[in-house]
């Protein structure tokens, strides 16, 4: 059974996140969860100061929760987000056929090793336990008049197999896969976190991996072990087990130089 939902749909917007976080600043009446979808954004937000950039036939929503609805505290946010890119991989592994999708840490979505889809989660600062959980996802913009370097980052599904459902279909889909996912992390928290480290580990791009985490003014290099019980990611450096979380990760070719 669905779980019941709350939908704005917009034409053109800024941004789907700064909407929710303007509107659910004062608006104690807006029903959550509540799920705004754009067709199209003039100033999509990524991680830190990027821009999201999406042509159009892109996927852009975002969707925002009380985490007390979710058994969930401020402490098991990096959990929330671990979740929340697992379920969009099952979501979209559902509907698309021979579609395999990797993680990497914290929530990037991989096709191979181009970036499908990214996530940013923003506390409304107004109101303690109110999240805005933005999606971008390449669906139907196809990429192949990109420019070169955009080609060589980043993927849309339209490009890479046969049938795409509707980006309609898809945003229910996700939306409800993302709510479950929510639910059972409050449930798997009782039991030591089982089912999400094994979705998340089973589909990590990382694991047993030489990676570079740079955070902040520091490198971390090391072997990526997985993750701990708060979603942070474990590293074996040459000295020590470090847990790290947070920071910009990148693969280290075998060769020395990076990417990714
Ligand atoms: C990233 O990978 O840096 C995160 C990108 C998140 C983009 C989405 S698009 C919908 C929502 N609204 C925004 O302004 N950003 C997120």
């Amino acid at each position: 059974m669905d779980i019941p939902v709350w939908r704005t749909d917009f034409e053109e917007i800024d941004s789907t996140n700064s909407l929710c976080l303007n509107r659910l600043a004062d608006d104690f009446d807006q029903r959550l969860p509540w799920l705004v979808v754009a067709k199209s954004q003039t100033a999509g937000r990524g991680r830190g100061s990027n821009q999201w950039w999406a042509s159009s036939g892109a996927l852009t929503f975002s969707l925002a929760i009380d985490v007390t609805d979710f058994q969930l505290t401020k402490e098991r946010l990096g959990l929330l987000s671990l979740s929340t890119g697992v379920s969009i991989c099952e979501s979209l592994e559902q509907s698309t056929e021979g579609l395999r999708l990797s993680v990497k840490w914290p929530n990037d979505i991989y096709l191979k090793d181009r970036k499908l889809a990214g996530i940013l989660i923003e506390g409304v600062p107004q109101r303690d336990g109110i999240l805005v959980v933005g999606v971008g996802i390449n669906t139907h913009n196809t990429l192949r008049d990109a420019p070169s370097d955009v080609q060589v980052r980043a993927v849309s599904l339209i490009d890479a197999v046969q049938d795409v459902s509707s980006n309609d279909v898809l945003v229910n889909d996700i939306a409800q896969t993302m709510l479950r996912g929510y639910l059972s992390l409050g449930e798997d928290l009782m039991f030591g976190l089982t089912s999400l480290r094994e979705r998340w580990e089973s589909r990590s791009m990382l694991d047993r991996r030489d990676v570079v985490v740079t955070s902040g003014p520091l490198e971390h290099r090391g072997v990526c072990l997985g993750i701990d019980d708060l979603g942070g990611l474990v590293l074996q450096t040459s000295s020590s087990r470090k847990t790290l979380y947070g920071g910009t990760v990148r693969l280290v070719e075998n060769g020395g130089g990076s990417s990714g």
